[in-house]
């Protein structure tokens, strides 16, 4: 079994995004009994929250549902849980390795770093900025969730 953890801010716009994209990914190679896949935020503000309706509506056009999703907080002990912890941008990852226990901290990655083929270190926040930001962000992060599984199964053979 593998862990995987999507963290952002807020956990309404970018990871639950990403959780929704490599979802789909796993499904349509029928590895779903293979991983355990989630989403948090490093803040507070949306506990409970359904994502954004623009993240909604962003990943419906692309055929993925993530209405189910709530929004929860990362904790120190997702760290010890999840085998890859996938921060959207510095911030993120910098508040993860605030509350990360000791010994743990490689598990703490960018998810971009897995991107093949784009420059970006990191997936901009959408959430102050308009439509074409998310239609962005899924770009961004399919190309990241795509490379994120091709390592992991390598990693694994
Ligand atoms: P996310 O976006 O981190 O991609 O979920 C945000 C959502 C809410 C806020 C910031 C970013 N906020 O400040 O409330």
């Amino acid at each position: 079994m593998v862990r995987v953890l999507f963290v952002c801010l807020g956990n309404i716009c970018r990871s639950p995004t990403a959780e929704g994209v490599f979802r789909k990914l796993i499904r349509e190679g029928q590895l779903e009994g293979e991983f355990v896949v989630d989403s948090a935020g490093t803040h507070a503000y949306h506990i409970g929250e359904q994502p954004d309706e623009r993240a909604q509506s962003a990943c419906a056009r692309r055929g993925i549902d993530i209405s189910q999703m709530r929004g929860r907080k990362a904790v120190a002990a997702d760290i010890e849980k999840f085998d890859y912890v996938l921060a959207m941008d510095s911030e993120n990852y910098q508040d993860l390795i605030e509350i990360c226990p000791l010994g743990y901290e490689n598990r703490i990655r960018l998810l971009m770093e897995f991107a093949k083929n784009r420059p970006e270190k990191e997936v901009p926040d959408p959430y102050f900025g308009g439509v074409s930001g998310f239609d962005r962000m899924l770009d961004m992060i399919e190309a990241a969730a795509q490379g994120l599984l091709e390592e992991i199964q390598r990693s694994r053979n």
